[in-house]
C-alpha cells in the first residue's frame, strides 16, 4: 500500500512552512524566517530548556537513534517552532512540517507518516487543533512505530499494520490543556516555554538589529524591550516598526526619542499593552463590572476571536497580573483598574462606608 505525498507538507529545504491557521500576521512570518536563530548559540535565553534538550540530543546521537518525541508548549512567539528547526539541524535530520488544522483526514496523517524517511523529524504545530480521532493514529505510531489501518467496512473490515521508519515527533501547542492524556503521555519529554527575561529580550533586539542592519542606540533597545511583552516575536516586530519610523522621520538613527515616539504612535504603553489589550480591560471593567466574564462573552464584546484572546492577549495580561482566570470567567484585578486609572470598586465601597 502506498500513499501520495500530501501537498500540505514540505521539506526543511523547502522555503515554505505550511500552517493552515497561523495566528501570526503575514508580516511577522517573513520576519520570523529572516531572524530565526539557526543554532543553540543564536537561541537566546530559555537556558533550562536548552540544557535539557542538549542532553537529550547528545544521548540520542550516542545511541545513534532519533531523539525522543518532544512536546513544547507556551504562549505564541516564544520560540517553539525555532526549537524544532534547531533540533532537526543538530540531529542532521530532515524536518517535515505540518500542523493540527492542516491534517483533515486520517489519510493525511497516514501519508505523512508513511512518507517519512529513517531519522526524520516530524513537526506538528498547533497539535491541540488536531482532530481527536485522527490524533489516535499517532498513539501506536509514537509508541512502537506502527500504523494501524482499517481496510473495508462492516463485518469484512480488517486492520493491517504498517511498520514506520524510526522518527521523532515534535509537537507544539499554546494550549496544553486541550491535549488528551494518552497523547501527552507518549512524549518522551515535555517543555514549557516561559516569557523571557528582560535582558534576554534586549539581546534578541540587539541581534535582530544587527541582522537587519539597523543602527540602534542602547537606550532604544531598552525601551523597545520593555514594550515587547517578554516575547521575541513581538520584540522583532516592534524593532522593525521603530526602524521604519526612524527611516521616515529621523534619518535612520534609532535612538531613545525615536523609539519612544514610534511606540507612542503605535499606541503601545510602557507595559507593552496594545490598544486591544487595553480595550479588553476596559470592556471587563466598564461593561461587566470587572467580571467574572466568560471567554465567549468577552470575545464577542471585543469583536475578537476566542483563540486570539486566549493565545495572544490573555497570557501576557495574566503574566502582568492584570486579569485572573477563575472557574466563572475572567476577572479584572485591582492592578488593571490602576493601570487604566479607574477607581477600584471595593475600595470605593469601603470609602462609602
Ligand atoms: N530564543 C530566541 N532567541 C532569539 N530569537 C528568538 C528566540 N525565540 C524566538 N525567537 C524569534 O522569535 C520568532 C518567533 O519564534 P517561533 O519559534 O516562531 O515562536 P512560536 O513557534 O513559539 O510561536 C523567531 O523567528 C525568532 O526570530
Ligand atoms: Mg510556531
Amino acid at each position: 500500500m502506498s500513499f501520495k505525498t500530501p501537498k500540505k507538507i514540505e521539506n526543511f529545504s523547502g522555503s515554505e512552512e505550511i500552517m493552515a491557521a497561523s495566528i501570526s500576521e503575514p508580516e511577522d512570518k517573513i520576519l520570523d524566517i529572516a531572524l530565526r536563530p539557526k543554532n543553540w548559540q543564536e537561541y537566546i535565553g530559555q537556558e533550562r530548556i536548552k540544557n535539557g534538550l542538549k542532553i537529550l540530543l547528545e544521548a540520542a546521537k550516542l545511541r545513534q537513534e532519533p531523539v525522543d518525541h518532544l512536546l513544547f508548549y507556551g504562549p505564541a512567539g516564544l520560540g517553539k517552532t525555532t526549537l524544532a528547526y534547531i533540533i532537526a539541524k543538530e540531529m542532521s535530520a530532515s524536518l517535515k512540517i505540518t500542523s493540527g488544522p492542516a491534517i483533515e483526514k486520517i489519510g493525511d496523517l497516514a501519508s505523512i507518516l508513511t512518507n517519512l524517511s529513517p531519522g526524520d523529524v516530524l513537526f506538528i504545530d498547533e497539535v491541540h487543533r488536531l482532530n481527536k480521532t485522527i490524533g489516535e493514529v499517532l498513539y501506536p505510531a509514537m509508541e512502537n512505530r506502527t500504523l494501524d489501518i482499517i481496510i473495508g467496512k462492516g463485518p469484512s473490515a480488517r486492520t493491517i499494520q504498517l511498520e514506520l521508519p524510526p522518527f521523532s515527533l515534535i509537537a507544539a501547542t499554546t494550549r496544553i490543556g486541550l491535549l488528551s492524556g494518552p497523547l501527552r503521555s507518549r512524549f518522551g519529554a515535555t517543555f514549557r516555554l516561559d516569557f523571557y527575561e528582560n535582558q534576554d529580550i534586549e539581546k534578541i533586539i540587539a541581534r535582530s538589529a544587527e541582522l537587519l542592519n539597523v543602527p540602534i542606540e542602547k537606550e532604544a533597545v531598552k525601551i523597545i524591550a520593555l514594550s515587547s511583552r517578554a516575547t521575541p516575536r513581538t520584540a522583532n516586530r516592534l524593532l522593525k516598526r521603530c526602524r521604519d519610523y526612524a527611516q521616515v522621520k529621523a534619518g535612520g538613527i534609532l535612538n531613545k526619542d525615536v523609539a519612544e515616539e514610534a511606540l507612542k504612535m503605535m499606541e503601545i504603553d510602557e507595559k507593552g499593552l496594545e490598544t486591544t489589550d487595553r480595550r479588553l480591560l476596559e470592556i471587563l471593567i466598564d461593561k461587566f463590572e470587572g467580571g467574572p466574564v466568560g471567554l465567549q462573552t468577552l470575545a464577542a464584546a471585543a469583536s475578537e476571536e476566542n483563540d486570539t484572546i486566549e493565545d495572544i492577549y490573555e497570557p501576557y495580561l495574566m503574566q502582568l497580573g492584570l486579569i485572573n482566570r477563575t472557574p466563572k470567567g475572567r476577572v479584572a484585578t485591582k492592578r488593571a483598574y490602576e493601570h487604566l486609572g479607574r477607581p477600584y470598586p471595593h475600595e470605593q465601597t469601603i470609602k462609602l462606608l
